[in-house]
């Protein structure tokens, strides 16, 4: 957990980026190395069964820890040290107490959400979200007993609280599940007024926890925690892995909320490998420059695009001005704009198609948040499966297309867009 190690030289607060190559990790530790091994192991050795019994009554919540005890390392579904290197070290991103890696982005999600709902409760969401999270939302906890309501683009504060009131009737509001830029349309949301609907809306005594997918601008150009959320999440397999070579998810939250997430984690067995978390741990390293270049490179794609007469219409932060729908709510919460453009061709699917299979630097591919540009069709590949008429409401139509800009050089990817625009 992040407050075991210090992050200050003589009183200056480090910055993460000065931290990504040390913080959590002590070469003594390794003979020297200045690197962490791979801790590739199942399990790890007792010294005593005494050790062991009281390492199983820390984790397991029965006994509580002794000033300064630590819990010592039991077996890798519970504790890794690549895994816990790792989670210290994406604390510090996002202002969190403690972190906790997963398999993919959906093992982050579903293992929080399994956490927080029970049946007969209600779980109020943002809409659009990634097609993987909508089925979730939509198909598998309606299974569950869990009634979902929807918060769409646009809609006041009333107008939730009308819908919310409707779906509670009698039942608990259980957590706030957010994604926020959303996938694919880059649609805002305010964190705060999130908060204020789960205060409002909560049971005595309890703290309706607000849950914000921040894989769009997160680690470095937002922090949910700071504007009212309780728990931030990760598909790590985009910007914190970075390049396209592994599937991992985070979540990040109170010490309090996190050790309630860890046990779901435990169960459930939707942990990271330590070879993923080696791997995300030298992504750490760069996470910085490569975000900043990415973000650089999109804001000039954007205007681009924007000026463009087969472009319909583009969605891009760096885009938004005053009076804009979301430019209050990007000013709020956001520090930068992101790599991620959605645009409109002029056309439908078929103009959509030919400007897609005309590009030739960038790769037609669904994931996002990697060093090389990716494009894809949201209606017909990461988002065929919401339904048809959520799909048109929420604007993922055939015209739409979403770009992830990478770390190319810009001019190169502004030829590559410019001449597939002109192939339609
Ligand atoms: C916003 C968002 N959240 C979650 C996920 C799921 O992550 P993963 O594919 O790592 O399971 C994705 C995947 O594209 C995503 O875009």
């Amino acid at each position: 957990m992040r407050d075991e190690y210090d992050d200050t030289i003589a009183g200056r607060k480090l910055s993460p980026e000065s931290l990504m190559m040390s913080y959590g990790y002590r070469p003594e530790w390794s003979e020297g190395a200045i690197k962490s091994p791979i801790f590739q192991t199942s399990t790890f050795v007792f010294e005593s069964a005494a050790e062991g019994k009281r390492f199983f009554a820390l984790a397991e919540g029965s006994a509580d820890a002794e000033p300064g005890e630590k819990l010592g390392l039991i077996y890798s579904r519970l504790n890794n040290p690549d895994l816990e290197i790792l989670e210290n070290r994406l604390t510090l991103w996002d202002g969190a107490e403690r972190g906790l890696v997963f398999a993919s982005g959906m093992a982050a999600i579903t293992t929080a959400m399994l956490t927080f709902v029970r049946p007969g409760d209600v779980l109020l969401h943002t809409a659009p979200l990634y097609g993987g999270t909508d089925h979730f939302v939509h198909d598998v906890l309606p299974e569950f007993g869990v009634r979902t309501v929807e918060w769409e683009p646009d809609m006041s504060e009333a107008d939730v609280d009308a819908s919310l009131e409707l779906a509670l009737d009698g039942r608990r509001l259980a957590a706030v599940l957010m994604e926020t830029p959303a996938n694919p349309t880059n649609d805002l949301f305010s964190i705060a007024m999130a908060r204020r609907i789960a205060d409002r809306h909560g049971e005595a005594g309890y703290r309706v926890p607000v849950a914000v997918d921040n894989t769009f601008l997160g680690p470095l150009w937002q922090h949910p925690l700071e504007h009212g959320a309780d728990v931030v999440i990760y598909s790590a397999t985009k910007y914190i892995g970075g390049h396209s070579d592994l599937i991992a998810g985070a979540v990040l939250g109170s010490k309090a909320l996190m050790g309630k997430v860890a046990g779901m984690r435990t169960v459930l067995g939707s942990m990271a490998t330590p070879m993923n978390s080696w791997l995300m741990m030298r992504s750490l390293e760069t996470l910085d420059l490569r975000m900043r270049r990415e973000t650089a490179s999109a804001e000039r794609i954007a205007v681009h695009l924007a000026a463009h007469p087969k472009v319909a219409k583009v969605s891009y932060l760096g885009l938004l001005s005053e009076g804009d729908s979301g430019y209050d709510i990007y000013r709020e919460q956001a520090t930068g704009p992101g790599a991620m453009i959605s645009f409109w061709i002029d056309g439908g699917e078929e103009e959509a198609f030919r400007f897609i299979d005309a590009l030739s630097l960038i790769h037609l591919a669904v994931s996002l948040g990697s060093t090389e540009t990716l494009v894809e069709h949201p209606a017909t590949m990461t988002h065929t499966g919401v339904d048809p008429d959520e799909k048109k409401k929420l604007r993922v139509n055939g015209a739409l297309v979403r770009l992830s800009i990478g770390v190319e050089d810009p001019d190169d990817l502004i030829h590559d867009i410019s001449n597939a625009l002109d192939a339609i």
